[in-house]
Order: C-alpha cells, then structure tokens, then sequence
C-alpha cells in the first residue's frame, strides 16, 4: 500500500549495529580461549577466499574501547555482538573461563557506559571444536545440555546487565552450509543428517530460551533468522507452486518451529518421501511448543525469486565468494524450484540481489504470520570500498542502501509491522567468511586485507550519515 503519510519510528527505536566474534575479535588464543570449528577449518586450504582467517581479525579484542568509543561516538543506541562459546568454555563443558568472561564483562559494561544497550548472540557459529571431536558437535543430542550450561552461564552472569538476548544466529545458513553444501565445517554434503542436525538445534534453541525465561530476568530472546521474500518469476500456476515451494523449504521449515513449535506439513511430508526426515522423539514436539520467543529477529539481505524446476532440473550450485559480478551459478532444488534472475532489481559484486521493498515484504509477511515483535539483527551491503590518498571512504552506495531498507521499515511500521529495531551489518569492516576481507560492510573502515595491515580505523562517509540519522530518529528517511 501507499501511504500519504508515513508513522515515526517509535521514540525507543534500536538503532544499531552487529558484528560476530570469529569475524572481529582475533586472538583466537588469549587468556585461555580454545579452538572453535571455524579456527581449525580456515587451516585447511582452499576452504576460505584467499585462505584468509580470523586469526587476527580487526583485532577487536585487544581494541574494543576504541570500538565501543567510536559507537559511542556515532550514537548508536543499540549493538548486537556474539560471544565465543571458547572464551567461557575452551573444551565447550566442564571448567570456566573467567577471563573469558572478564573479556565480554567489560565489553558490556563500557557500553553501558557509553549509553549502548547490548544485545547478545549465544551461537553464531564457532562451535567449540572438542564438542566436534567428542560426539559431532550438534548431530548429537548430548550437545544440547552443553548449550544450555554456556548459556545459563551467560544468563546468570551478564542477565542483570543485558537485555536483549539472541539464542542462536541463522541456523538456515549454518545447516545448510555445513551439511549439504560443504562451505562451512564440519564441510559434509548429507541431506538425511542435514535434517536430522537441524531437528537437534531445534531443540537446543527451544531449551535455551526456556531456561532464561525460567530464570526470569526481565528481559527478551529469540533466534536471528536469515529471512529472503520469494518470489515467483511470473504467474505461470507452476511457477507460484515453485514459490510456495521455496517459501516452505527456504523459511516455513525453520520459523515455523521457533515460532508455532511445528514443522509444515508438506515440508515434513516430502522430508519422508525423501527418505531426510529427523528423527523426532517422544517429547521433542512438546518441547519445541513450550518454547516462545520475545521477539524474531531478522537478517536480511536479498528476495529470492523462482521457477519451476523438473526433477531432472538443477541442483546446488557454486557461489560467488571473488567479488567478481556474475560468477554465481543456477541453482535449484529438482522437483520444486530453481533460483532466477530477478529483471527488476540491481545486484552487489557478490551477485547479492539489492531489493529494499523485499525488507518491506519481508516484515509484512511475518507480522501476518507470526504476529510477534520483529528485530532486525543483520542488513547491510559488502562492496569493496576504496580507501582515498586522504583518507576517507565515499560510500555513498552504503548509504543509499540502507536509506532506502530504512525506508522499507518505516513503510512497513507504518502498515503496523511492530518493529523494535535495526542493527546494521556491520559497525566496523570485519571477516566476511567466505570472502575474507575485501567484502566491507562498515561504517568504520579497518586498514586490512587478506595479507594483513595496520588495524587502523577511519570513518566512512556512511558514519556520519548513520549519526545523523540516529540524532533524528529516522526523520530523515522518507
Ligand atoms: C550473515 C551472517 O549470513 O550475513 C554474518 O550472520 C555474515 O555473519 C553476513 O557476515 C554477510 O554475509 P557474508 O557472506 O557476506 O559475510
């Protein structure tokens, strides 16, 4: 719909921004830390772009005063971080850290300080490697207590100071990456453990969040969820069946447990046929309807838009992960769907789709469906920045990007969306997994490459503009 006037953003509206641990931290061995899956991964060549690492980081660990400074600086009101599970727990159980803890106690409270509420992730992806070699990480069952115990830790130690909890970051992505497509450790391409994994963090996710509303803190969690609209390509019948299609796998098949504690029928349905059903035991359904998330959050990045695709059709595909536009390969699921160009919209060097009335979409489509509070947790454009002889950044690009996703989310306010939040992707440059360091996505620039480099930090253009837009809530995007 189209509005002749458009609502404010809410008065105590989270305007923020996110980072992960692995992709700003380093030190991946200080004061007790032990290895995650993803350090060991990265040691394996040919696993990353250019075997860049997150040895090193942007080094946030030892800087993250001058971190949380410039945040400070900027105004940002919120700031959404992930904590290393190898930090608290090096063997993933047993003995604390607690200089692990110190690290994150600090972080939070120089935050506070600074006026920034802090919002936690509990996962977003560096497993404890012992965890991996003990029973499989999380195609184990045993793995579920071990996540409550990190969390309750968490929970116990920071829940007085921290607010806003996210229990586990796209488990769409992880899943998927680490169980099908070979891209993330532990780098397996098995659809029937795919699906039996993902039924496990089911209900890891579902006990961590019963635990902290068990201990009644006062405050709100719930999962990140990588959310893309889909789209049909046009209005052949087939070709909305692909998009119904895409909509079950792609997102029904995770949201709708975390938010309904059930799988969709049809998904569950062809899951069988397909011989990829999880293993679901007496008592999982009812502990995945116990569980209630505060809120959704959501990263977005791109729609998707589809078309049928035969049973002798495409399956996965290589990804784009050089930068170089218009590398990405066709790739579908046989039998249901097949991802296509979109005509109308633009794409990143990454071939990322850049569609901002799909973040309205997006919003639309959960109220509706979930009628729950939504965060965003992640939005942001990786471009490659260029860094001037005098030291700026014009990233203009950056800025109309999220000028006009912001836009997205005032429409989609407007319409009644009931949206809390929005952490831009990311404050500083950082680690993008795949695609090592030349993928940007900051307000801050660091002075790094796949090689290495001085760590310093320079504000972009988009700083200023995010600062301004923070100083009037929002007003200035119409
Ligand atoms: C999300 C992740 O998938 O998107 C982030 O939560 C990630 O950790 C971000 O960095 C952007 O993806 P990429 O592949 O460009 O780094």
């Amino acid at each position: 719909m189209e509005h002749i006037q458009l609502k404010p953003f809410p008065n105590d509206f989270l305007w923020g921004s996110a980072s992960a641990a692995y992709q700003i931290e380093g030190a991946i061995a200080a004061d007790g830390k032990g290895p995650s899956i993803w350090d060991t991964y990265v040691q394996q060549p040919g696993t990353t772009y250019k075997n860049s690492t997150g040895e090193v980081a942007v080094n946030h660990y030892h800087r993250f005063k001058e971190d949380v400074a410039l945040m400070a600086q900027m105004g940002l009101k919120t700031y959404r971080f992930s904590i290393a599970w190898t930090r608290i727990y090096p063997q993933g159980s047993g003995q604390v850290n607690q200089a692990g803890l110190q690290f994150y106690s600090d972080l939070i409270d120089e935050l506070i300080a600074a006026n920034i509420e802090p919002i936690v992730t509990l996962y977003h992806w560096d497993l404890p490697q012992a965890l991996q070699d003990k029973y499989g990480g999380w195609a184990s069952r045993e793995i579920i207590a071990d996540f409550v115990n990190y969390a309750t830790t968490l929970f116990k130690t920071f829940g007085h100071r921290v607010k806003y909890w996210v229990s586990i970051n796209e488990q769409n992505i992880f899943t998927t990456f680490g169980y099908l497509r070979a891209q993330h450790p532990p780098k397996l391409s098995d659809e029937k453990l795919l699906y039996q994994v993902n039924h496990i963090i089911n209900l890891a996710n579902a006990s961590v969040i019963n635990a902290y509303h068990q201990l009644n803190l006062g405050g709100k969690i719930g999962p990140s969820f990588a959310y893309s609209p889909q789209y049909a390509y046009d209005s052949q019948p087939q070709n909305a069946l692909a998009r119904l299609d895409a909509q079950l796998m792609q997102n029904d098949y995770w949201l709708d447990v975390y938010m309904t504690g059930q799988y969709p029928i049809c998904a569950l349905e062809y899951l069988r046929t397909k011989q990829c059903a999880p293993d679901i035991q007496a008592g999982d359904m009812a502990l995945l309807q116990s569980a209630k998330p505060d809120f959704l959050g959501i990263n977005y990045y791109q729609s998707n838009t589809v078309a049928f695709n035969s049973l002798q059709g495409v399956g996965l595909g290589k990804l784009n992960t050089t930068g170089q536009k218009g590398t990405t390969s066709q790739e579908g699921v046989p039998g249901m769907y097949k991802r296509v160009k979109n005509p109308f919209v633009d794409r990143t060097n990454w071939d990322w789709e850049i569609d901002s009335q799909g973040l309205h979409i997006s919003l639309r489509e959960l109220t509706n469906k979930y009628r729950c509070p939504l965060l965003i947790t992640e939005n942001g454009l990786g471009a490659f920045d260029k860094l001037t002889s005098d030291k700026k950044v014009h990233d203009d690009y950056r800025i109309a990007y999220l000028a006009n996703h912001l836009l997205a989310v005032r429409q989609a306010i407007t319409d009644g969306c009931q949206v809390i939040g929005y952490c831009t992707w990311s404050f500083t440059d950082l680690l993008s997994w795949l695609n090592g360091y030349q993928k940007r996505y900051g307000f801050v620039y660091v002075d790094r490459d796949e090689q290495g480099g001085t760590l310093e930090r320079i504000k972009k253009d988009s700083f200023a503009w995010y600062q301004h837009t923070i100083a009037n809530n929002g007003s200035n995007i119409i």
